[in-house]
């Protein structure tokens, strides 16, 4: 695995390091911060999708929550895998590229790959699409309906090295809850 991709099974590993570091008193207050964070969204996005139908209205929403409640990020959204091409989908932050080929750029690596790519500095990734020059670090992760490639959730930020493995963590959980909804309610 290329140290610039972080797997879930990778995420799930530091956490069981984390709890145990914990029940020696070592765990500090900031190693907490963001999985509380991504914890309480979990909440929020629940109660956000909670007997809605509408996938479009749901992924506005989910990006909306994720753009207004993470820190120091400036674009949030999805790009749904349409023919083979991933095309814009809702999303918050400035205007952006419509149509990504598999393969290319950050989101088309990471479709092909299947994989979550965090990116720390996405001046030195080959193939990076620019949709905001400000942007300078991203992570994208990638939505299955069990084996089947939805699309991709990606998120910018200007700050460089902004996303770690427990965003990679909390924003796998996430997508996780938003695929299962969807097809608990058939879609
Ligand atoms: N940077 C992405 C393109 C999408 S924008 O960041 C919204 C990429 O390289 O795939």
């Amino acid at each position: 695995m290329s140290p610039q991709t972080a797997k879930k099974k990778t995420a799930t590993k530091k956490v069981s390091a984390k709890k145990s570091s914990k029940k020696r008193g070592a765990a500090t207050s900031k190693d907490d911060v963001k999985p509380k964070l991504y914890a309480s969204l979990v909440v929020q996005l629940l109660s956000l999708l909670k007997g809605e139908h509408d996938f479009i209205a749901n992924a506005a929403n989910f990006s909306a929550l994720l753009f207004s409640s993470l820190p120091n990020v400036n674009w949030a959204g999805f790009y749904f895998l349409r023919d083979e091409e991933l095309v814009l989908g809702p999303f918050q932050g400035n205007p952006a590229c419509v149509r990504i080929p598999m393969g290319q750029g950050v989101c088309g690596v990471a479709a092909k790959r299947c994989e979550t790519i965090i990116v720390p500095n996405v001046h030195e990734f080959p193939g990076h699409i620019a949709c905001d020059v400000a942007s300078n670090s991203e992570i994208v992760v990638p939505l299955f309906d069990g084996e089947r490639l939805l699309g991709v959730l990606d998120l910018d930020s200007t700050m460089l090295g902004r996303f770690d493995d427990q965003d990679a963590e909390g924003l796998n959980e996430l997508v996780t809850v938003f695929v299962a909804h969807e097809e608990r309610l058939g879609l």
